[in-house]
């Protein structure tokens, strides 16, 4: 069932998401050569208390962490890692913000020091992908518009969208309808209403869009060992087109 979210609502989401984007702008500026992924996970702990909110990945289906941590070819659910990061590498950082009982949640991808043309190249077309599926998000469109606009520029640009992982409604639970597809027909799927919050979540590949499991049950890495990225937003369907919570 998708619950509509009023405008007080949207608002409370906003004040989370805003508290979400200052924990990115932070994490920025602390990645380079030599930092753990783990010193990230401790800071945003730390952040977060600091600003009276709560992470909310932290227990959530026994997950045990507070972000998400992928590095190179891991596509999402990566855990937090003691082991340092290197020039080169490519890390998203995905989390979801409690504050005053409402919720945020959103992943960037960045670059340690310097990193090669093709991966900037896919950190850029996949930021660009999740702008455009967020265009699509207006007041009649169906979700298939969403999912046609990030697969259509995506795959043109000849990068894979990955099909294992979804956008999601998001409310009272980090989780709810509808299930946001990355890929999809203009048209289909169900109509967007004013009130619906979503997150829009594309995760593309260099390779493949096909990915394997990790021991642990969560860490998903591209089949092909290839680099992935990824880009998330929590955004508000409003008459006035769709407003992005995780930005300012
Ligand atoms: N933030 C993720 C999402 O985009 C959810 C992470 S799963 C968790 O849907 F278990 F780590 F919380
Ligand atoms: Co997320």
């Amino acid at each position: 069932m998708i619950t509509l979210k009023s405008e007080r609502e949207i608002e409370m989401m906003h004040e989370a998401g805003k508290l979400l984007a200052a924990t990115h702008r932070e994490i920025a500026k602390m990645i380079k050569p030599g930092i753990t992924t783990w010193e990230i996970e401790e800071f945003v702990e730390k952040f977060l208390k600091e600003h009276g909110a709560t992470p909310e990945q932290k227990g959530y289906q026994g997950y045990k962490y507070a972000t998400c941590a992928s590095v190179n070819d891991e596509i999402c659910h990566g855990f937090p890692q003691k082991k340092a990061l290197k020039e080169g590498d490519i890390v998203t950082i995905d989390m979801v913000v409690r504050l005053n009982g409402a919720l945020a949640d959103s992943a960037w991808t960045y670059g340690v020091g310097e990193i090669s043309k093709d991966a900037q190249r896919l950190l850029d077309v996949t930021k660009e992908s999740l702008y455009k599926g967020i265009a699509a998000a207006t007041v009649g469109n169906r979700l298939g518009d969403i999912g046609h606009a990030i697969q259509s520029y995506a795959e043109g640009e000849k990068f894979s969208v990955v099909r294992d992982f979804t956008g999601h409604g998001i409310g009272e639970s980090m989780h709810e309808d509808p299930t946001v597809l990355h890929y999809g027909k203009p048209g289909k799927g169900a109509r967007l209403k004013e009130g619906m919050v979503i997150t829009i979540e594309p995760m593309l590949n260099a390779g493949t869009w096909h990915m394997k499991m990790d021991r642990n049950n969560w860490t998903a890495r591209t089949a092909d060992g290839q680099l992935s990225a990824q880009y998330e937003h929590t955004i508000a369907i409003t008459k006035n087109g769709p407003i992005i919570l995780t930005e300012q």
